[in-house]
């Protein structure tokens, strides 16, 4: 329960045309799927992140689903996922049939780490995830060198963190031949639920739309091209309703007004505590120069986890809703079962238990940044 005086980990807020739209998609008579406001959100996506196609999704998860299906994986087929992740960067493959290989992170942008995934490669890999962990871009220089060497095996970026970051001036999403986006309520532009599937390959394309449309030729039926649809293939109903995809294209209208706003309330904790991060033992995001953030969230490291607990404690006691984050995948029990062979991810293990996010959301108020540094310096030092 959030009390008056608390500071929530995350609120929702209306920064453009929201409401109104989603009342003119009420009012046009389409609300499924596939409506006018989906067209103009896609279209804008599209522009903004280079991609040869996209599809606007129930969520970031059924994008995944989406992406697992069009690999037409085979038994004994494997995917290397880093162990620090959500659960369906994972589970998406499980359930195309995939055996898992978890793969740990490296220790400067938390994303995943190209010399264990080149340790874990072998014939069996179709396909790589990688998450650009809190909007700032993961090392994918190194995952494209690892990757040159095996022919065919798939770039996946679960990019629900990071659109609208870029790396190396391209946009985070554009590297993959699939990337997956989020819109769920705690992600930088949201619609409650929601999440699209960017298709970065053209020859990607008419089969994604027929897994998209249920397993039918439905596209070729509305472009004319065949005079009725049928099922044709796998697929099932992964297509975001008008009525969310209003709401999501009022948001994504001002993403740059959302994306300088929540650069504000990174700038501000950054200023804040960076000076005392030396001194007390605690490290903050880094940023390497090559990169723009998406600024999705604002996380400190502490020394060990019982410091990590002890602040998250102090906090909460002081109505500040901060959270820890990931619990490792590879030593979960779905992970265990669904794993093609163990493996170790030290610096998960470790990160896991020492990260700590702050609360963070576009309108955060500067005197509720101010109450949380001073709260969070406060415990630090006990
Ligand atoms: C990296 C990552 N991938 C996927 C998801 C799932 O997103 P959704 O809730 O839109 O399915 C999340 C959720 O937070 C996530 O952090």
């Amino acid at each position: 329960m959030t009390e008056f005086n608390d500071i929530p980990f995350n609120r929702p807020s209306l920064e453009g045309n929201e409401l109104a739209y989603l009342r003119a998609a009420v009012e046009s008579g389409h609300i499924s799927a596939g409506g006018p406001f989906g067209h103009k959100a896609s279209e804008l996506l599209i522009r903004e992140t280079h991609a040869a196609d996209l599809l606007l999704t129930t969520s970031c998860t059924s994008a995944l689903e989406m992406s697992a299906l069009l690999l037409d994986l085979r038994p004994g087929d494997t995917v290397i996922v880093p162990s620090f992740t959500y659960v369906t960067s994972a589970l998406a493959f499980v359930r195309a049939g995939a055996r898992i290989v978890f793969a740990d992170i490296e220790p400067l942008t938390l994303g995943l780490d190209p010399l264990h995934v080149a340790e874990l490669m072998d014939e069996s890999v179709r396909a790589v995830v990688a998450v650009h962990y809190a909007g700032i871009g993961c090392d994918l220089e190194g995952l494209r060198a690892v990757l040159a060497e095996w022919d065919g095996v798939v770039l996946i970026e679960d990019n629900a963190h990071g659109l609208f970051g870029t790396y190396r001036g391209s946009p985070l999403g554009s590297f993959g031949r699939f990337a997956t986006l989020s819109f769920h309520e705690t992600k930088n532009i949201s619609c409650g639920e929601g999440g699209a599937l960017v298709l970065n390959d053209p020859a990607d394309v008419e089969r994604a739309h027929v897994i998209y449309n249920k397993g039918t030729n439905r596209r070729s039926f509305m472009l004319g091209e065949v005079d009725k649809y049928s099922w044709v293939d796998t697929g099932s109903s992964f297509g975001m309703s008008d009525l969310l995809a209003a709401y999501l294209l009022g948001q994504l209208e001002q993403w740059e007004k959302i994306v300088a706003m929540r650069q504000a309330v990174f700038d501000r904790y950054l200023e804040l505590l960076m000076p005392h991060q030396d001194d007390l033992e605690y490290r903050l995001p880094i940023v390497p120069s090559d990169r723009n953030p998406a600024y999705h969230m604002f996380y400190a490291l502490l020394e060990n986890q019982q410091k990590r607990d002890h602040i998250l404690r102090g906090l909460r006691d002081e109505g500040i809703h901060a959270t820890f984050h990931y619990v490792p995948l590879h030593s979960s029990s779905a992970g265990l079962r669904f794993q093609a062979k163990r493996s170790e991810c030290p610096v998960t293990d470790n990160i896991s238990g020492r990260l700590l996010r702050l609360p963070f959301f576009n309108d955060l108020p500067l005197q509720d940044i101010e109450r949380t540094a001073e709260v969070f310096l406060k415990e630090v030092q006990q």
